[in-house]
């Protein structure tokens, strides 16, 4: 598909639909409305909520970060109208700092984070992500890193395949999982998704089968996060963004899993807490939250926008806004 002729398609370039794209434009609006704002999209994918933020603010610099080419490729073609007002860079969001140092700054107005993948990356095939393709067992974001989930699956100790069933799938069948793929790979190496989907399914119990959705999910997901290192990325990136912000700047975090929003509201609880020592006469300026949070609990898409766009169903939004500049900086 084209993006010259997805331009005015508000789903965007192959039907990709920006998941909860109203609420992250009010989100961030406030912290772009002043002059030459800048904002980084720390997950440009097919750079459809890039669009929309360029469009919204008229003297806006977007800096579009992706670790895939593919999507870096696509959104600038998508982008192109926009091109004297983005930098777009293929790199891992954890490099946040040093892309905005490559382009000389330090602070930004505002940051989103679109985890996970893109629809592009779930729905072709080759990649390996999806369950209900037959393709090799691949996952990687980045097909120039070496890990992929063919060498996961067929090298790793069982102890590890349990820990990253477990943790990253929260899979309750994980030793069961683990142990029935040490037992296939003994025979042959595991190499398609099929032959993976085939022997999840197997180890999980017929009586756990029968709900819940497709039993490959978990493993799968599981796998996507050990072969991209997708944890390890939030974990770093969200707080250089948070300290890259202005005051009044505000950070957008969408998560799809519970792994992924429960990291999210951990580092933002950590940054909006004020740690103060109880009982002081004056608060002591060093313990006072530098952010605040701007959503209660995680906000989740209307029905109307997962009836349109099913793949919003597991969205989770939670931001937050700088009220204090660090102690040193001030
Ligand atoms: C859900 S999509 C983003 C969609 C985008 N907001 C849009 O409207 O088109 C997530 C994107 O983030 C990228 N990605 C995931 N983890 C990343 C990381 N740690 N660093 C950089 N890019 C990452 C993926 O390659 C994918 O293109």
């Amino acid at each position: 598909m084209h993006a010259e002729n997805d331009r005015n398609d508000p789903q965007g370039p192959g039907g990709h639909v920006p998941v909860m794209l109203d609420r992250v434009l009010e989100l961030l609006a406030p912290a772009l409305d002043r002059p030459e704002p800048v904002v980084v999209d720390a997950n440009l994918g097919l750079g459809g909520h890039a669009e929309a933020l360029l469009a919204a603010h008229p003297s806006l610099h977007l800096v579009g970060i992706d670790r895939d080419p593919t999507a870096i490729e696509r959104s600038t073609v998508r982008l192109a109208p926009y091109a004297g007002r983005t930098t777009l860079v293929r790199a891992v969001s954890d490099e946040l700092a040093d892309v905005l140092a490559g382009i000389g700054r330090r602070r930004i107005d505002g940051a989103l984070f679109d985890l996970g993948v893109s629809s592009p990356q779930l729905d072709e095939a080759e990649r390996g992500f999806a369950y209900s393709y037959d393709a090799p067992l691949d996952m990687r974001m980045d097909r120039e890193e070496e890990l992929t989930a063919e060498s996961v699956v067929n090298t790793y100790p069982v102890a590890d395949l349990i820990r990253i069933l477990r943790d990253y799938g929260e899979e309750r069948f994980a030793p069961r999982v683990a142990h029935l793929i040490a037992k296939e790979r003994a025979r042959e190496a595991i190499t398609s998704t099929k032959r993976l989907a085939e022997i999840v399914r197997t180890a999980i119990p017929a009586a756990t089968r029968r709900t819940g959705g497709n039993p490959a999910k978990r493993t799968f997901q599981a796998l996507r996060i050990e072969v991209n290192a997708e944890l390890t990325a939030l974990e770093r990136a969200l707080p250089a963004a948070l300290d890259a912000l202005t005051l009044g700047g505000r950070v957008v975090v969408l998560a799809y899993h519970s792994l992924e929003d429960r990291l999210t509201k951990q580092i933002l609880t950590a940054r909006t807490r004020d740690t103060s020592p109880p009982g002081l006469p004056v608060p002591l300026p060093a313990h006072q939250p530098r952010f605040a949070l701007l959503t209660k609990g995680a906000e989740l898409p209307s029905e109307e926008e997962v009836a349109r766009n099913p793949r919003a169903a597991s969205a989770r939004c939670r931001a937050a806004e700088r009220i204090r500049e660090a102690v040193d900086e001030s």
